[in-house]
């Protein structure tokens, strides 16, 4: 006899299983997925001990039949895929057929169902795949799950498992999420006996986020309501004052389907350019809905990766959607009319966006057209979309407070403005400005140039980058071993008297190397301005403060100052009201 044999059904489920089941935060998934494509608009969750123990889900969907039950948990049994071409037009969470008969593989699995058209509900019980029990079982419309002893006969899986508590978190995030994108099912999660999280079910996405992040940041959402191309993307956009320190809090979810892509995330940092700091990451929480064909999300077994048709398209919408969501904000005096305003111009593309247009391999499942060096920004310059600059608004200046912030008033609302954020903001643009209009001597001569001796490190640095000094302005030559001769510095007006502004730039620059070689030029950029900027304590004429508060009106971004500080603080009569009876 030769060495090769068949499988048994439970070694093929249960190796099936540890493709899909990890641990217990995806039994939940698949189950309360399941319960989703069941219409159900309420669903119960029940953790004992991190899941290891216990995982009940309850539902108030269709339920299933009683001659559905046992087919249910055989391997490639759905209800809702019939040939391979529905799989270009599935709009249901599950569509393989697969995660009962694994989590049946590698556990005490018990169903209690019952349908509309059922006069009784119906029971039953598997171990290890095999059913041990089917009974008439009294239960109202909609299916129970109970999963016991995960991984019993899985040892190795279980040994892996974390601590509980561990374990209950990543439930409990992935039940948040799931939240998000089904604001109208009411949720509710307990864990060994309390109840940990609960949603209404009232289609509001702000209370969700109420309820898991607080009030601060509800107050800094802009709802998002956008479509495009058969695309229609909802949900909610943070401004500047909740960007965050990672990725963590950019949430997409596809046709209900949470999803990450490398697409989406280039397209929401493009958007969130010049809003958020360098460095820092917007918040959003968007959900994406789109014909079935544009995508395919059978391209690994948990089905978070997602593989967009038409990847331009998606990436210029998305931008879309979240870029007019941050203009909509009012800043300083924006009006109504001016909401949304698309208009062309060359944006200076400072951080370019990675990735090749993949045109000849355009098909379907074998393209990911990207490439993070060699970089190309697919956006076009009419898909780009700016406030519109150019306008005269009419402020009252009331003075300066703490030489640091400039009073206006605008039509009935206080404008806290912070003097050295503003004109770092400023002088940030102008530098970006003088290289894009490719304005020939963008450096201002030194009357005696200055000859600099640098550490070794800060030597290397300037010869490194030596052709980033001069795109910016500064005229440099190297001078011997270990030093500079500095001609010239980017031509702005420089408030701070500093001789030594190109040793500060310097100095800022090294001390500062945790930054990803990507972003060192506009880091580089933003200390320039830094350093060049007037700083609090300086006083400022009020000639000085029309010309920061008319040139700060004509930017792009006026939001924040490049390292994501916000320039204005807003306020109006409501709001000091409310200050005043704390
Ligand atoms: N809560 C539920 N309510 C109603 N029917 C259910 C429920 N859970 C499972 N079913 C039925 O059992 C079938 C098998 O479920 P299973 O999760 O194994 O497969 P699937 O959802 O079709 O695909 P996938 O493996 O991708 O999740 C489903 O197609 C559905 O008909
Ligand atoms: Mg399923």
């Amino acid at each position: 006899m030769g060495n090769i044999v068949l499988l048994d059904d439970l070694t093929i489920n249960k190796i099936a299983a540890g493709e899909v089941i990890e641990r217990p935060v995806n039994v939940v998934k698949e189950v309360v997925e399941n319960s989703i494509d069941a219409g159900a608009n309420k669903i119960v969750i029940e953790i004992k001990k991190g899941g290891k123990q216990l995982i009940k889900i309850i539902d108030n969907g269709k339920g299933i039949q009683k001659d559905d039950m046992d087919i249910a948990i055989e391997r490639h049994a759905t209800s809702k895929l019939r040939k391979i071409e529905d799989l270009e037009k599935i709009y249901t969470m599950g569509f393989r057929g697969e995660a009962l008969a694994s989590i049946a593989s590698i556990s005490k699995l018990t169903i209690i169902s019952k349908t509309a058209n059922d006069e009784f509900g119906n029971k039953l019980v598997a171990e290890a795949g095999d059913i041990i029990e089917k009974e008439e079982f009294g239960t109202q419309l909609g299916t129970t799950i109970i999963v016991e002893n995960l991984f019993y006969n899985v040892p190795v899986r279980y040994k892996f498992l974390k601590q509980d508590a561990t374990e209950f978190k990543y439930i409990k995030d992935w039940v948040q999420k799931e939240a998000f994108s089904n604001p109208s099912i009411s949720f509710k999660l307990i864990n060994d006996g309390n109840i940990v999280f609960q949603t209404s079910g009232n289609g509001k996405i702000e209370d969700i986020v109420y309820q898991i992040y607080g009030k601060e940041l509800k107050e800094n959402l802009v709802k998002v309501n956008y479509e495009e191309d058969s695309i229609k993307i909802t949900g909610v956009v943070g401004n500047t004052r909740i960007a965050r320190d990672s990725r963590k809090d950019q949430i997409i979810f596809l046709n209900k389907r949470n999803v990450r892509n490398q697409i989406l995330s280039n397209s929401a940092d493009q958007a969130f350019k010049g809003s958020v700091g360098i460095g820092k990451y917007g918040f959003f929480i968007l959900n994406l809905e789109m014909p079935a064909n544009f995508y395919d999300i059978n391209v690994h077994p948990t089905k978070m990766e997602v593989r967009f048709e038409d990847e331009n398209k998606i990436y210029k919408v998305f931008y879309h959607a979240i870029k007019s969501a941050i203009l909509s904000k009012d800043f300083l005096g924006n009006n109504e009319n001016e909401q949304n305003e698309k208009y062309i111009t060359n944006e200076f593309d400072f951080l370019t966006n990675h990735f090749i247009e993949n045109k000849e391999n355009n098909n379907y499942f074998s393209k990911i057209a990207y490439n993070a060096n060699k970089s190309k920004n697919v956006l076009e310059d009419n898909d780009l979309i700016y406030r519109k600059t150019q306008r005269e608004v009419k402020y009252k200046y009331i003075g300066i407070i703490f030489k640091t912030f400039i009073i206006v008033e605008i039509e009935n609302e206080l404008y806290l403005i912070d003097q050295h954020a503003a004109h770092e903001r400023l002088l940030y643009e102008q530098i970006k400005d003088n290289y894009k209009n490719h304005i020939s001597s963008n450096s201002q001569m030194m009357l005696i140039p200055e000859v600099y001796n640098l550490t070794h490190k800060e030597f290397e640095f300037v010869k490194q980058n030596l052709e980033m000094f001069k795109t910016y302005g500064f005229d440099l030559e190297i001078f011997g071993e270990n030093a500079v001769k500095v001609n010239g510095i980017p031509d702005i007006e420089y408030r701070s008297k500093s001789k030594n502004i190109f040793l500060e730039i310097l100095d800022e620059m090294i001390t500062n190397e945790r930054v990803s070689l990507k972003d060192v030029e506009e880091r580089f950029v933003a200390t320039v301005a830094c350093k060049a900027a007037v700083k609090a304590n300086m006083d400022l004429t009020q000639e000085e403060v029309d010309y920061l508060i008319q040139n700060l009106l004509k930017l792009k971004n006026p939001y924040t100052c490049p390292h994501g500080r916000p320039t204005t603080i807003k306020l109006n009569e409501k709001d000091l009201k409310k200050l005043a009876t704390l």
